[in-house]
């Protein structure tokens, strides 16, 4: 027991020193032509330790839950964006971009767009309201949005979202979205955005890459495509780069934007470590693949990520460990970035 303590004190330590002596994440990525960004939380900013790190290590930032619409707009045209807000302000500070998340999505949606009875007319209004009031006030503040979010099921169908339900097709909702987010935007970079596209659900992934090529040839603009990355440990998709080409095929960019890898609990040193050379896999990935832009965090320690809570029996999914101390996942997700080869260029 007291060398079991030991030991675990020591390991913290020497990846508390590994981390303390390398190189910001931040400036590693932007070296190799990414960017490393992270989700924030607005109740975490009190935490010295995790907003040490955030400034340190990141310079893109993705508020986790205070641009969603049900915080936004929680109720018909009454917006709210003084939270959103604060993560814009923090942002600045540290020279970091901003990706607003997210604008038509079936969760995290405001109650009354729920539970109303619509008509296409009637909602058409109230996405073009919603997005208008929301692109327009952050046009000047932010570089990439989430537009839509997860407008496919597991199996590849429509989502039963009251926008499909309404609409009778996804293809409608989502062009819509994407020209009027445009209307207010010409700076940020619009993205549609699903988890289970990394190459491991190919019905999923197709699905979104139907999509993807039907509105770009309708003229749509849509810039990128999101790959959340919610992953399990030892089991990164194998065809992960090779799923990334296949949309930057379609002359999109390519953004992994929710990145975390959990593992049934209670972790052990073998997971943790399995779990460094999964996000070095990732990291990888994305590097050799000229259109990929970038990789976000979702969240910088297991002490406040939102896996438990979804899914009871796992957890320890993010890079910092409960008392901050830096997991192999740093050390995996350094190992990519200073690895000889350098991204292919032209971008
Ligand atoms: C999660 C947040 O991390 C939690 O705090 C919140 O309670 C639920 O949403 N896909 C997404 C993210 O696009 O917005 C979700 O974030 C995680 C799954």
């Amino acid at each position: 027991m007291k060398f079991a303590t030991a030991s675990a004190v020591l390991l913290a330590a020497s990846a508390v020193s590994a981390a303390a002596t390398q190189k910001p994440l931040r400036d590693l990525a932007k070296a190799k032509d990414i960017y490393i960004g992270v989700a924030i939380g607005n109740g975490n900013l009190g935490d010295a330790k995790y907003t040490e790190i955030m400034k340190r290590e990141f310079n893109f930032i993705t508020p986790e839950n205070s641009m969603k619409w049900e915080a936004i707009e929680p109720k018909p045209a009454e917006f709210h964006f003084a939270q959103g807000d604060e993560i814009v302000a923090v942002a600045k500070a540290q020279k970091a971009e901003v990706r607003g998340h997210t604008l038509t999505w079936h969760s995290q949606l405001a109650p009354w767009v729920n539970s109303a009875t619509w008509t296409k007319e009637n909602l058409t209004a109230a996405i073009e309201r919603h997005i208008r009031a929301t692109v327009g006030y952050y046009s000047d503040d932010l570089t990439h949005w989430d537009v839509v979010n997860e407008v496919h099921e597991d199996d590849g169908t429509p989502r039963q979202s009251i926008f499909y339900k309404t609409f009778g097709n996804v293809a409608d909702y989502v062009e819509l979205s994407f020209r009027e987010a445009r209307k207010h935007t010409t700076k940020a970079k619009l993205y549609i955005n699903d988890y289970n596209l990394e190459g491991q659900n190919v019905s999923k992934s197709d699905a979104t890459y139907q999509l993807v090529k039907k509105l770009k040839n309708k003229g749509v603009p849509i810039h990128g495509v999101g790959l959340q990355a919610h992953l399990l440990v030892g089991q990164v998709p194998t065809n992960m780069q090779a799923t990334i080409e296949k949309f930057a095929s379609l002359g999109v960019d390519v953004a992994l934007t929710e990145l975390d890898i959990r593992m049934e609990q209670p972790f052990t040193a073998e997971k943790l470590a399995q779990q460094g050379n999964d996000y070095e896999a990732v990291f990888r990935a994305c590097l050799a693949v000229k259109r990929c832009v970038g990789i976000t965090l979702w969240g910088i320690t297991d002490k406040y990520s939102w896996i438990p809570g979804v899914f009871p029996t796992e957890g320890s999914a993010l890079v910092w460990d409960e008392n901050y101390a830096a997991k192999p996942a740093y050390d995996g997700i350094v190992r990519a970035l200073t690895t000889k080869a350098t991204k292919p260029k032209s971008r």
